[in-house]
């Protein structure tokens, strides 16, 4: 009833240059089983939009502002992005939270501006080492979900994405338990205020997955993909995990 997601994040990385990675992508999944993401650079949204013709990857920005027009120099509305060719758009990374202050009441703001621009909002969240390691990860996720996830979301325009801070190209990962603890609870929590929809929103985990480690973690009971960074933006390395979902 959840369709599998494999996304993948560029981050800073890419020029035009890249878009041959996608081409390769696409070339090893002509028809695939799973929906398949990728978030490019801003500046390469509209080229890879255009350039996937009617291939149903998935195009998304990597993060929107909260305001549908105005002076923001330099930020990007999720109109924007939609007029570009996106259909997804990521908020929340621990990057953005981290390098730009974002609180919980900001990514609510920018998840709330994708809906209304019809994109769907992978809602990024995740503990640090710190907050693992004294315990605190389930009340940190669970507020982090409470409060970053807005009223309108629905399991058809939002997506979990659980980052711990710790994984993100570190090549360090969760243990599977540890994995499916977060997953159990983030699944219960979202019903518990979302009723019956709450098994429809997909869930993610993203923090140094890579072909080795994907089989493993998508066996995990509610991961319903994952987020890739640095195994994203090589197809090579990419096309494994699509396909091991
Ligand atoms: O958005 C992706 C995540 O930050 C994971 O990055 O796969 O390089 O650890 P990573």
């Amino acid at each position: 009833m959840r369709r599998r997601l494999a996304a993948g994040n560029w981050k800073m990385n890419g020029t035009a240059a890249s878009l041959s990675e996608m081409d390769a992508l696409i070339e090893a999944h002509l028809s695939p089983s799973v929906e398949i993401l990728l978030c490019p650079p801003a500046t390469l949204i509209a080229a890879m939009a255009s350039r996937k013709g009617q291939h149903p990857l998935a195009v998304g920005g990597q993060d929107c502002h909260a305001a549908a027009s105005g002076a923001h120099t330099g930020d990007l509305s999720a109109q924007q992005f939609k007029d570009a060719g996106a259909t997804f758009v990521l908020v929340g990374h621990s990057e953005r939270r981290t390098d730009h202050r974002e609180t919980d009441d900001v990514v609510a703001g920018k998840a709330r501006a994708a809906h209304a621009a019809g994109l769907v909002a992978v809602i990024c969240l995740g503990e640090t080492l710190a907050e693992r390691e004294a315990g605190q990860t389930l009340d940190v996720v669970g507020r982090q979900l409470d409060n970053s996830v807005p009223d309108g979301a629905t399991g058809l325009n939002t997506v979990v994405a659980y980052e711990p801070v710790w994984a993100i190209g570190t090549g360090l990962t969760p243990t599977s338990e540890q994995i499916g603890e977060v997953h159990e609870f983030m699944r219960s929590r979202l019903s518990a205020r979302f009723g019956a929809d709450g098994a429809y929103f997909r869930l993610l985990y993203g923090g140094s997955v890579k072909p080795s480690n994907a089989t493993e973690i998508f066996a995990i009971p509610d991961v319903d993909g994952a987020l890739v960074g640095g195994a994203s933006l090589k197809a090579a390395d990419f096309s494994p995990i699509v396909t091991a979902l």
